[in-house]
């Protein structure tokens, strides 16, 4: 089979010049340069492209080809010298990685491997799957030529999931996040041995191995996946989540409450937060706290979920709105709720929701200035007053800055 048409039209031009770019270049230095992994995969499947490609090359060090190419075009160049990779950065986001072809061991499960210079066929069988192990030749000679002695080509055409070996998710026990994501993304199956082995992993305690970080790492490759519903539900369905904690849950309405949120134009990291908030509203606050613990978020990020969920509780539990702390919303919170409620329907949440936007909209007219004008020494009273008299005018009380001025001048005393 060759792809070299779906190369070049299916990949933005930009991606189409560069590659050919480093090929010719890479040729020039005695490298041998193919495209491999999930590009190839896309292709075949004519799936939108990912902004990131990765090429491999055999024949040597691969350094002075990434150092040359980094000058060049003035990209930023970072080089992870322990797995021979370099990426290639733009600022227009465009990124390459440039793999030296190599072989992979696992010194215990869920360490990070230890690499050896290895060819193209060894270099596709340390991969997670067979469909994301085939490569294209990108020597002049075979531009565009399919590699594929794993048989990835038949498991994309019967949707597929097969890992390479009985040890792929004990070695690297992130593949089972991995797995899951691939077969929500493109409605495939796990071939039988493949589901076996991942349950058996998932048994063996590996995703424990895992730090947190990396775990939070696949976990927000699902939630900014499209339908990251469909992910998730393979994993409920593993047992998998357990592992992530033990009160995580999962069900049909967190998923379509989920769904609901999906939309090409949500940034990452807000679909990060909504989701993660949406999927963690149904539990309690404090194991939606220490599952973002678990998983180690930025306190950005952690910000942006806590919030709709502490206003979640609030609601749930009718907190009178002084005595809820915040005092700016996060643009995340609104799509929380604008999908908890079209989805659950759930009254206190909505009439929670719409009280606390009237509550944030309202502000008294008195300032502090005005109360000092109005003969109030400042201190702490200044902060209670003009509480009290946010309270009156949301409960509808004060209209007018007099009717405030009559309100202080009868309740307190000036000092
Ligand atoms: N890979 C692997 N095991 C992992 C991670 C990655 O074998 N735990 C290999 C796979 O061959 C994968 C390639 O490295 O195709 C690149 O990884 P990544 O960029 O994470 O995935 P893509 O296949 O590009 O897929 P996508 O970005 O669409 O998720």
């Amino acid at each position: 089979m060759n792809l070299a048409l779906p190369l070049e039209f299916q990949l933005p031009s930009e991606y189409y010049q560069r590659i050919q770019e480093v090929s010719a270049l890479a040729e020039s230095m005695n490298l041998t340069p193919y495209l491999v992994g999930g590009a190839v995969r896309d292709l075949i499947l004519r799936a939108p492209f990912r902004n990131d490609c990765d090429m491999t090359f055999t024949g040597g060090s691969i350094s002075r080809l990434a150092e040359t190419l980094a000058k060049k075009w003035n990209f930023k160049h970072l080089n992870y010298a322990q797995f021979e990779t370099h990426t290639l950065l733009s600022s227009e986001d465009f990124h390459l990685d440039l793999i030296t072809a190599r072989s992979e061991t696992y010194s215990k499960p869920g360490a990070l491997p230890k690499i050896a210079r290895g060819d193209l066929n060894s270099d596709l069988e340390r991969r997670d799957f067979t469909v994301n192990a085939m490569a294209l030749d990108l020597t002049r000679k075979n531009w565009g030529k399919l590699i594929d002695p794993l048989g990835g080509l038949q498991d994309l055409k019967q949707k597929t999931i097969r890992v390479l070996h009985r040890k792929s998710f004990v070695d690297d026990p992130t593949r089972i996040f991995r797995a899951a994501r691939y077969a929500g993304r493109f409605g495939f199956k796990l071939e039988l041995q493949t589901e076996k082995f991942v349950r058996s992993a998932i048994g063996k305690k590996m995703i424990q191995q895992l730090s947190g970080d990396r775990i939070r790492t696949e976990i927000e490759k699902i939630l900014i996946e499209e339908n990251p519903s469909k992910a998730v539900s393979f994993l409920s369905k593993w047992n998998a989540l357990r592992a992530i904690h033990p009160q995580i849950g999962w069900s049909s309405t967190i998923a379509k409450t989920m769904n609901s949120t999906r939309t090409s134009k949500i940034q990452n990291i807000s679909a990060i937060a909504v989701r993660m908030a949406l999927w963690l509203a149904q539990n309690s606050g404090f194991t939606a706290e220490s599952v973002l613990e678990r998983l180690n978020f930025t306190k950005d990020v952690r910000d942006r979920i806590a919030q709709p969920l502490l206003l979640h509780i609030a609601f749930q539990n009718s907190y009178p709105m002084e005595s809820i702390p915040v005092s700016s919303l996060y643009p995340e919170t609104s799509r929380v709720f604008e999908a908890l409620i079209s989805v659950n329907k759930s009254s206190k949440g909505s009439r929670g929701w719409k009280s606390f936007q009237k509550w944030m909209s309202v502000k008294p007219e008195l300032s502090g200035r005005d109360l000092q004008k109005m003969g109030f020494k400042p201190g702490p009273v200044y902060k209670e007053i003009l509480m009290k008299l946010r309270l009156k005018k949301y409960r509808g009380a004060l209209s007018s800055k007099e009717d405030e001025m009559r309100f202080v001048i009868d309740n307190y005393r000036r000092n």
